[in-house]
């Protein structure tokens, strides 16, 4: 026979903590935390950090549909500025390690866009 005793008690120690990351972020009123990743000083991203965070991915494929479909190459941001439209050109020449930055994001939310298959990301050299 199964020991009823050590089951119910291990089954509700785990599902307290497969819970607690919701449970945490419903307590505290926050989006689902992503994990800190570095950013390059002494400049800002082309729209807010919070937007960014959102939205990147909704940003790119916007750029992309107007590159390619549209022959559009300038993003004019909410601040003003104007941006080139290239994942590469633009976004990689501030976040240049594609591993630290996009990965470290990336491999906690359990998606890995196939970007890099045609896009070549800088080369890092490593410290
Ligand atoms: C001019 C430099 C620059 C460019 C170009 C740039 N970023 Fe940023 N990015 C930053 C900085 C600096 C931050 C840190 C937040 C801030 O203070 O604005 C940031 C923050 C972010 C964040 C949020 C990270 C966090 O802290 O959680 C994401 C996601 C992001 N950028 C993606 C992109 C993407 C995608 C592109 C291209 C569409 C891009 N960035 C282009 C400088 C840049
Ligand atoms: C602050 C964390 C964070 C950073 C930094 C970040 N991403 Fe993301 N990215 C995410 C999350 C989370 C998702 C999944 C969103 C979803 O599925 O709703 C995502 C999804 C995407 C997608 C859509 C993939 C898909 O399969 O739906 C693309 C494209 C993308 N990111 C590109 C980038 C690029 C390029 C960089 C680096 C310049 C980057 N991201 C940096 C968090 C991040
Ligand atoms: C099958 C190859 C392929 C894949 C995979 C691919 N791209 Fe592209 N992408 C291209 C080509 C080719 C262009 C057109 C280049 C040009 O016109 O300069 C382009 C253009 C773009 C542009 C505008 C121009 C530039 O220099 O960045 C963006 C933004 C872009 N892609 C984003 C993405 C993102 C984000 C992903 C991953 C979700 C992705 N692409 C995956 C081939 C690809």
């Amino acid at each position: 026979m199964y020991d009823v005793g050590k089951i119910v008690p291990g089954l509700a120690v785990f599902a307290l903590l497969f819970l607690s990351p919701l449970l945490y972020n419903a307590a505290s009123g926050k989006a689902a935390t992503l994990p800190t990743v570095q950013t390059p000083s002494g400049t800002q991203c082309i729209e807010s950090a919070e937007y960014m965070r959102a939205s990147h991915m909704d940003m790119l494929e916007s750029w992309r549909e107007q590159v390619v479909r549209d022959g559009k190459h300038t993003y004019t941001a909410s601040d003003g500025k104007q941006y080139d439209m290239s994942l590469v050109g633009t976004c990689m020449s501030c976040h240049t390690d594609k591993e630290q930055f996009c990965g470290t994001c990336h491999s906690y939310a359990g998606v890995d866009p196939n970007c890099w298959t045609c896009h070549v990301a800088p080369e890092v050299t490593k410290k």
